[in-house]
């Protein structure tokens, strides 16, 4: 059946564009993290909408299932095939079009595989902002974006990607092509199928363009790093930052001295620029930080005004430290670049057990002061690599094994010591960490999505009337379990 379906394929595309040869199918083969490993039976990456939609129905035909695929940034596993050797994957980047441009509407329609990084520049060049930004924007194409639901550091002021969304173009899981390309901010015509297909990763149907929402570019935009005394500061940082700025504060990210410490350890030179405030050189100890940033509609001399005076309240107020404010873009750049590595940085050191949490803001400081506190007595020495998108409510909580364990090892025997730890105690932590989470009202993933990762973890928590109404849409979507079978559900 599979031969079959390549065979049929074939016709329908160009010759680079149907991969079979084992060497050009393992770019595609595993996730970011290198945490699974799948093993396709080709890469299929269409050009154009109607070929998408011929090859989905063919899928149909044949019953061989799709794996929809983007930048493969995604740190669930939801864009990689399984190890059965059956299942294709379907790669969106070659959907690279920007369709249409509308200054006036403040809207761009784009194809799937254009990079978040690409969008960006589009909108900058027609002098506005689109405002969704992540670490992985270089390779994270905009169909993964809204087909994760991405967040990023601007959701505490912009929304997240379902937010920067007013419409969809879709191929159906039976391949149909639905035109959902509306530039509409306002629209109740019934069922918002738009946002049944945003967040699905890949699961309900394949997302082959978009229109975005953008948004005026702001006159200035500054940043700031500051030394905090942990959470409960960062709180009352974040209370005078909104009272103080309001809707001009466009970033507000935490970074425990523990995360910061990793880019000390494994990339010094991109530490250096914050070293200042994030300590953990030359053996001192390292500072919880916040960085800020302010983004002013008036003019430069307004934004600095604005931040310089809420540093002074804050440190006449004892609720930072101490504070370096970026004198130039360079000096902000550098500044994200420090936030931006902490995960390369993890990667570095081993595998890691990631958790993507989102809670209450009220509940923050409680949760990461008995959670701290509960896996320190579970396991002495372990790591908490907890930083992340604070002014929204989502902290990545990472955990680490104990370095002691890898004292003295190479780097290849440290990264299997790791991966021993978190098969003997990842069910555990994650338990413990997600009990927790689920008792405070809060979220088991705030933007990485279920994948494969946590699709175990979210039966858990979910009520069955929950999980059935996700399957029923699944099953009267995709009846024929075409799309991303094993993912989220
Ligand atoms: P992929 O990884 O290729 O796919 C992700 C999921 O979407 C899969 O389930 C796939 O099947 C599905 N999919 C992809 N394209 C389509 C499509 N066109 N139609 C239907 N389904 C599709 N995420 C955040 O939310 N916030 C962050 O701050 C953030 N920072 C990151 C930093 C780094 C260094 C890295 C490596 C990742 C980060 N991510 C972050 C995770 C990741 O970049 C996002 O999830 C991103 O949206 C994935 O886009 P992608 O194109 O790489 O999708
Ligand atoms: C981030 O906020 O840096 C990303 O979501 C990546 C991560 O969680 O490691
Ligand atoms: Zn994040």
């Amino acid at each position: 059946m599979s031969q079959a379906f390549l065979e049929a394929v074939r016709p329908l595309l160009g010759p680079t564009a149907l991969k079979t040869a084992p060497d050009a199918l393992e770019a595609f083969a595993v996730d970011w993290r290198k945490r699974y490993v799948g093993k396709p039976l080709a890469v299929l990456l269409p050009e154009t909408t109607e070929q998408v939609a011929a090859i989905v129905r063919l899928a149909n035909e044949h019953r061989v299932a799709l794996v929809p695929q983007g930048g493969n940034t995604g740190l669930s596993g939801g864009a990689t095939p399984d190890a059965s050797g059956s299942q294709v994957v379907l790669s969106l980047s070659r959907l690279t079009r920007i369709r249409h441009q509308d200054s006036d509407n403040k809207t761009l329609t784009v194809e799937a595989g254009v990079t978040l990084q690409q969008v960006q520049e589009a909108a900058d060049a027609m002098g506005l902002l689109f405002p969704l930004s992540l670490g992985s924007e270089g390779s994270a194409t905009i169909g993964g974006n809204l087909a994760t639901n991405a967040g990023g550091t601007g959701v505490l002021r912009y929304g997240n990607a379902r937010d920067l969304c007013l419409g969809v173009e879709v191929v159906t899981a039976t391949g149909e092509i639905w035109n959902g390309l509306r530039g509409l901010r306002k629209d109740n015509t019934g069922y918002d199928l738009r946002d049944l297909f945003v967040g699905s990763e890949g699961t309900l149907g394949l997302i082959t363009a978009a229109v975005v929402k953008l948004f005026p570019k702001p006159a200035a935009v500054m940043t700031a790093l500051a030394r905090v005394g942990g959470p409960a500061d960062a709180l009352r940082l974040l209370q005078l930052a909104q009272a103080q700025c309001d809707a001009a504060l466009t970033g507000f990210e935490f970074m425990s001295s523990v995360s910061t410490g990793l880019v000390v350890e494994y990339f010094p030179d991109v530490a250096r620029h914050g070293a200042q405030m994030i300590g953990g050189q030359d053996g001192k100890p390292g500072y919880p930080t916040v960085l800020l940033e302010i983004s002013h509609p008036e003019s430069q001399e307004a934004a600095t005004t604005m931040l310089d005076r809420l540093m002074e309240k804050a440190l006449e107020e004892g609720v930072v430290q101490d504070a370096s404010v970026a004198q130039s873009v360079a000096q902000a750049k550098a500044l994200w670049h420090l936030r931006e590595t902490i995960t390369l940085s993890a990667a570095e050191d081993g595998p890691h057990i990631k958790h993507d949490i989102a809670l209450p803001i009220s509940s923050l400081v409680t949760f990461i002061a008995a959670m701290d506190q509960e896996m320190q007595s579970a396991y002495p020495g372990i790591r908490l690599i907890n930083f992340g998108h604070f002014g929204d409510g989502n902290l990545h909580y990472n955990v680490a094994p104990p370095p002691a364990l890898a004292a003295g090892k190479t780097k290849t025997e440290r990264h299997q010591i790791f991966k021993d730890f978190l098969q003997t105690h990842e069910d555990t932590i994650r338990k413990m960490v997600h009990d927790r989470v689920v008792a405070m009202n809060g979220s088991i993933s705030a933007e990485h999505g279920l994948g494969q990762l946590r699709r175990d973890e979210a039966k858990r928590y979910k009520s069955a009337v929950e999980q059935n109404l996700m399957k029923t849409i699944k099953t009267a979507l995709d009846p024929n379990g075409i799309l991303n079978p094993g993912k989220v559900l």
